[in-house]
């Protein structure tokens, strides 16, 4: 729906709206809180929730719930919703309790989380997920996971047994990379017909798409494998075949460039420079937005180094977000230098469903309870409360 073609009517009044908008976010102060077009996405306020595990799908269909609609539906404020990681296939699961995007059932489910968001008047992707060699036997059957090659990535698996370490993966096969890119495919197209308005390919962290960009992961000499351009040819092909249902629009996709997870992935000058020729040729597909996580912060409390993401604002054309550890101030600083677009939070949303109510009134934040982050239902999970109207009305 936020693709639609717009009459020159259309667009001379949504100009307007936003000329009004922007002189809004002006009195604010807060260039956070002005409209902004990122690719086929048209955002009210620049407030992005980030993708959040909370492994609250139901029994073993992996199918989200009624609390999803209604967790959802509480943060439709954000000017784009990024929904959790979602499988996009049986071989892709990694952790328990996260829903998928490839049986009928989910496509179902998801379209009640969807329908509500888009009533309230917001606007969610869905970010599609592959764990490849980051999964575990326990969550596949028995069966080894399968990775770029067989090379233990030496991080740990989440299963209904709690926290195990990774095993030595299998190399995946031409057909198994062949059959990966497929469903990245078909699970586009699954997501476009649950009605979100759009996907966003999961290169974060530990999991298959960062495995194959990592030298140290992918040994392979074929056609994935070898150098940095073989290396990041898997990415490649699953964002141009999100891209298909999309008519080449709807597609955002996540990095983690300062992404360091035990011995295996660091972001040292090789891994750097490798993410620099990525982002530069990420120009040359259909990527409706880069969404970036900046490195960690050193201590809680510190502004993030606008620095890490203004190097990729230099290499990439299209519209950036930004994350990791933004507050209002920060996020309001880095979009005031222009080297970001938007700004997603992660925790914040979690404990402040009215994030963007609490932004542009000036209230103060609560704190989640990390307690609750994966520990399924209700609790922790949608009885985080709004704030109070009445709060500094005098
Ligand atoms: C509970 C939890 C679950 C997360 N799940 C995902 C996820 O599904 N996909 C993803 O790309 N990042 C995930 N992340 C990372 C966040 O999107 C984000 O990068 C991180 O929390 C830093 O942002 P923040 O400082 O705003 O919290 C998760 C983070 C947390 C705390």
């Amino acid at each position: 729906m936020y693709t639609a073609e717009t009459t020159d009517t259309a667009d001379t009044a949504a100009a307007t709206a936003d000329t009004a908008d922007a002189a809004g976010a002006t009195a604010l102060g807060q260039p956070l809180l002005s409209p902004a077009d990122l690719g086929a996405f048209r955002l009210p306020n620049r407030v992005v929730m980030a993708p959040v595990t909370r492994a609250r799908a139901a029994g073993d269909g992996l199918v989200p719930t009624a609390m999803h609609a209604a967790y959802y539906g509480q943060r439709a404020s954000a000017g784009l919703i990024i929904a959790e990681g979602t499988w996009v296939g049986e071989q892709a699961i990694g952790f328990v309790n996260v829903p998928g995007i490839y049986t009928e059932e989910q496509v179902a489910a998801w379209r009640r989380v969807t329908g509500v968001v888009h009533a309230l008047g917001g606007r969610i992707v869905l970010q599609l997920w592959h764990t490849g060699a980051a999964s575990h036997p326990d969550h596949l059957g028995g069966r080894r996971p399968a990775g770029p090659s067989a090379i233990n990535p030496r991080t740990r698996s989440f299963t209904s047994g709690g926290f195990k370490e990774t095993v030595t993966p299998r190399a995946m096969t031409a057909a198994d990379i062949a059959a990966t890119v497929a469903d990245f495919g078909a699970a586009s197209e699954n997501a476009r017909r649950a009605g979100f308005d759009g996907v966003e390919i999961g290169g974060l962290g530990s999991f298959l798409i960062a495995q194959f960009l990592n030298p140290r992961l992918n040994h392979r000499t074929d056609a994935y494998g070898g150098d940095r351009a073989a290396r990041r040819r898997l990415l490649l092909e699953i964002v141009d075949a999100a891209a298909v249902p999309w008519g080449g629009r709807g597609v955002g996709v996540r990095l983690g460039p300062y992404w360091t997870d035990g011995e295996l992935f660091r972001a040292d000058e090789e891994t750097l420079a490798d993410y620099d020729a990525l982002v530069s040729a990420l120009n040359d597909h259909p990527v409706a937005y880069l969404h970036l996580r900046g490195r960690d912060l050193a201590a809680p409390g510190e502004a993030p180094d606008a620095g890490e993401i203004a190097r990729y604002r230099r290499r990439f054309d299209g519209p950036l977000i930004a994350n990791n550890g933004y507050d209002r101030a920060s996020a309001n600083a880095l979009i005031a230098s222009g080297n970001a677009d938007a700004v997603s939070f992660a925790t914040h949303f979690i404990a402040n469903p009215d994030l963007v109510t609490r932004f542009a009134m000036g209230r103060e934040l609560a704190a989640g309870d990390r307690a609750t982050y994966y520990t399924g239902g209700a609790d922790g999970y949608v009885d985080y409360p709004i704030s109070d109207w009445r709060d500094g009305l005098g």
